[in-house]
């Protein structure tokens, strides 16, 4: 909304929440999630044509188009709990508009929703319509978390979804408007609205599908002797496949690739297609296999126990330039370490200790068996240490991971944290962001993703 208020001066955008202390923290000077240049973005336009409220049913009434940007988690009771979509607060967010509307309105899905959502919210707004003329448009987000603004600036497309009918095709045409401010219109896709739901899903499940191929494709170089930087190379310069989004890691995170997967799985059950619902399931059971497999490294290296070990976490957020957690693969390592009775520091640049410990302390929601398991007890998590130094993470440890490719962690000085560590001293790289053979030089004991294995490494396999 505020890269809109940018990019078209003449339109007055409101963004509304029930959050008093985020709207407050929106209209401040500590905004109140952390993505490069948006501080920025939101300084020239704020006061302006962009502006935060609480006033939710007064800015709806007045607004031609309603964005809603809802979350929609995971269901974890009831019907389709573990995969289907929660629309609980879409459904309120309609009932409202339906409620307080004057005047024709166009109401706009940002948020990611499962195939047919709008189906169910056009009837909710038509059943309580006062004689409104309310039509729906999809239009999905594929913007990145840390390069939100940059994508947001040059997409690749935007894609609006309508109903087929003039007054369907009339709100696709005002919304095209908009963005035609600053996109270019071969750019600007427009289609029906079940495809439009349906690419964004499929577009995740894609993305998704790519990390999960090449973290399969990590854990047989390592039985093999191949490197993944090479044959990720070597793969991505078919044309047709194409270089970007190979790089194996320790898995993927974020709000979305687990939860939309998930949920196109759930719609593949729905519509009786089983083997379809399978094989996207596949690429989240890989996801977890990574990550199961990186806590068995670590636990087989250590002479097979880390317990009372002291083990350093660099990183925890899902991806670099981000203090996002949100199904992050820290979450699963820290807790699979936990687990082995280790005792962990943790150093990330943009994750506060609360949030930290709220993370490990949160139930774990297992999707493929939907029942709760046990919270992490209170003496597991005095077991984790939260540090604004990577130095005094790293300091009297016998093991390092790095579990989020920031920069900086390509920079630290690793001859110093080498003496300050215990001997042998581990290095588990789960992004491959270091210089392997540097570390080696320096004398840890270093294992990279998919990489040829250290001699140590092969002598203690990983098993189960
Ligand atoms: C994703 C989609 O990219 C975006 O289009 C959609 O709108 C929302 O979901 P996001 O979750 O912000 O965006 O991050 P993304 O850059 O896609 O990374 C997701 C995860 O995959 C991260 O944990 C990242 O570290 C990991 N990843 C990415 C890899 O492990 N390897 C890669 O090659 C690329």
């Amino acid at each position: 909304m505020a890269v809109i208020a940018l990019k078209c001066p003449a339109i007055e955008v409101c963004v509304v929440d029930i959050s008093v202390p985020r709207i407050a923290a929106w209209n401040s000077d500590q905004l109140p999630i952390y993505e490069p240049g948006l501080d920025d973005v939101v300084k020239q336009c704020r006061g302006r044509n962009l502006f935060f409220s609480n006033d939710i049913e007064k800015h709806v009434a007045e607004a031609d188009i309603i964005f809603v940007s809802v979350n929609t988690p995971t269901k974890t009771r009831g019907l389709g709990a573990g995969k289907a979509a929660d629309l609980t607060y879409w459904e309120s967010a309609a009932r409202m508009i339906a409620d307080v509307a004057k005047s024709d309105k166009i109401v706009v899905e940002k948020s990611t929703v499962p195939v047919k959502t709008a189906e169910a919210i056009e009837k909710i707004l038509t059943h309580n319509s006062k004689g409104i003329n309310f039509q729906i448009l999809s239009n999905p987000e594929f913007l990145a978390e840390g390069t939100a603004i940059e994508d947001l600036f040059k997409p690749d497309r935007v894609l609006i979804g309508g109903r087929e009918t003039p007054e369907g095709q009339k709100a696709v045409k005002a919304l095209k408007d908009v963005y035609a401010n600053w996109v270019p219109e071969d750019r600007i896709l427009t289609t029906n609205l079940w495809s439009a739901e349906l690419s964004k899903l499929a577009a995740n499940a894609f993305l998704a599908q790519r990390i999960s191929s090449v973290n399969a494709i990590s854990a047989l170089c390592e039985a093999t002797g191949a490197n993944v930087a090479e044959v990720a190379y070597a793969v991505g310069k078919d044309s047709r496949i194409g270089p970007r989004f190979l790089n194996a890691s320790v898995g993927f995170g974020g709000s979305c690739f687990q939860k939309d997967i998930l949920n196109l799985v759930y719609i593949c059950e729905c519509n009786g297609l089983p083997e379809v619902a399978n094989y996207w399931k596949q690429v989240i059971k890989i996801n977890d296999y990574q990550k199961s497999r990186f806590v068995n490294r670590v636990v087989s290296s250590m002479f097979n126990t880390v317990s009372g070990k002291k083990i350093a976490v660099l990183g925890f957020a899902f991806k670099k330039d981000t203090g996002d957690t949100r199904e992050t693969a820290a979450i699963d390592v820290c807790k699979g370490l936990l687990g082995d009775k280790a005792k962990i520091s943790i150093y990330d640049p943009q994750v506060t200790e609360d949030q930290i410990q709220r993370d490990l302390a949160m139930n774990k929601f297992d999707w493929d068996h939907p029942i709760h398991l046990q919270p992490m007890s209170p003496t597991a998590v005095k077991q984790v240490s939260v540090t604004w130094d990577p130095y005094e993470a790293t300091k009297g440890a016998h093991g390092i991971c790095i579990l989020t490719e920031w920069d900086e962690f390509k920079a630290l000085d690793y001859k110093k944290i080498y003496d300050s560590m215990q001997k042998p001293a581990f290095l588990f790289d789960g992004r491959n962001v270091i210089d392997a053979e540097k570390m080696r030089e320096i004398g840890f004991i270093v294992y990279s993703i998919g990489k040829p294995l250290d001699p140590w490494l092969k002598d203690m396999p990983a098993v189960a």
